[in-house]
């Protein structure tokens, strides 16, 4: 079958394929690492991972990095609804493995657009800061997770005390893992005030470890054991799916980057929390006694409220279109 091109087809001008992958490139990344790279060849946009940002140590088959290149897909979807226009996306196209997606950008119509999803874009953002104590109601814990599920994906948010607690000894276990590693713990900090346009300003981090001291000095003072209090305004939710490959991930990348910007337009805040991901034996235990090994865990992200009037947060650098986009 051959499909006819529509006569009143208009394909996007570079200044839009400009504007949308700048806009793409406000997606979250793990460490603001930006692992992608875009090529316009006047027809589609081609999204390919940037192997070279790739975290080696705690990131050794790249799960984090598509789950950043899946968020930003996500985002230069959005931005072009946003923009007016109908864009088309495909998938892992065959030929050729380095290629994560193409973006297809026209319109056969006039749609008009939408500024207040430019402004989401621009407006979310990782806030570590505590979350008041009023939890997210469930309802509208569901609510995201079916924005999340809508992408084809796995999400279930874990309400339980019970299993939340478990959660958090999961946690703590791997934190425990992760900071006896020399390794693991160099290469985060390399992305900790790094000069350039990528990485992230301690300024953002709550007490991020001290390489050379990790658990801290000896100090005089009541001994509280403040990693396993959970508080009340925490909720998590689970996001997988039923394998452990490139397209869960791509995919779980798209369902956090619509969760979170619907997160955002509903004021609440989004901490995506990897630790217990990256270490193989809690992200199994995870997937098999919270999850019920009902499908693969690859990303828990936190869900709470920020204090109302709290000062906006300083934006996390981005690199300049010139490096991220050949045309
Ligand atoms: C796959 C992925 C994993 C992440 N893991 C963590 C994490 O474990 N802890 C954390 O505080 N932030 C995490 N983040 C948030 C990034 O650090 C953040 O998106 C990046 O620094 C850019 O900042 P922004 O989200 O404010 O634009 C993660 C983001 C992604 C996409």
């Amino acid at each position: 079958m051959t499909t006819r091109a529509n006569p009143r087809t208009e394909t996007a001008p570079m200044a839009v394929i400009e504007r949308l992958v700048e806009l793409a490139c406000l997606a979250p990344s793990v460490h603001n690492t930006q692992p992608w790279r875009w090529e316009y060849d006047g027809r589609a946009i081609t999204l390919r991972a940037d192997p070279d940002r790739r975290l080696v140590t705690s990131d050794p088959r790249g799960r984090n990095l598509t789950i950043s290149c899946g968020a930003a897909l996500h985002h230069l979807r959005f931005a072009a609804q946003a923009l007016g226009w109908e864009p088309v996306v495909e998938h892992l196209p065959p030929g050729d493995e380095t290629v994560l997606a193409r973006v297809f950008v026209a319109r056969t119509a006039h749609h008009p657009p939408l500024p207040a999803d430019i402004e989401l874009m621009r407006a979310r953002c990782t806030d570590r800061r505590r979350f008041t104590a009023w939890p997210v109601p469930e309802d509208q814990l569901a609510a995201l997770c079916r924005i999340a599920t809508a992408w084809t994906v796995d999400a279930v948010a874990v309400t339980d005390n019970a299993d939340r607690f478990r959660l958090e000894l999961l946690a703590n276990q791997a934190l425990t893992a992760l900071e006896i590693d020399p390794e693991r713990l160099e290469e985060q900090e390399s992305w900790i005030d790094r000069p350039g346009d990528e990485g992230i300003p301690s300024d953002l981090l709550p007490d991020h470890p001290d390489p050379l001291h990790p658990r801290g000095r000896f100090r005089l003072g009541v001994l509280e054991d403040t990693r396993l209090v959970i508080h009340s305004g925490d909720r998590v939710i689970a996001l997988g799916a039923g394998s452990d490959d490139v397209g869960s991930w791509l995919r779980v990348g798209e369902a956090l980057s619509a969760l979170w910007l619907e997160a955002t337009r509903a004021g609440m805040s989004v901490v995506p929390m990897t630790q217990p991901i990256e270490v193989e034996s809690t992200r199994r235990e995870i997937g098999r006694t919270l999850l019920a090994g009902a499908f693969e865990p690859l990303l828990l992200v936190r869900v709470g409220w920020q204090v109302i009037g709290r000062r906006a947060l300083p934006r996390t650098a981005r690199r300049p279109l010139d490096e991220v986009l050949s045309r």
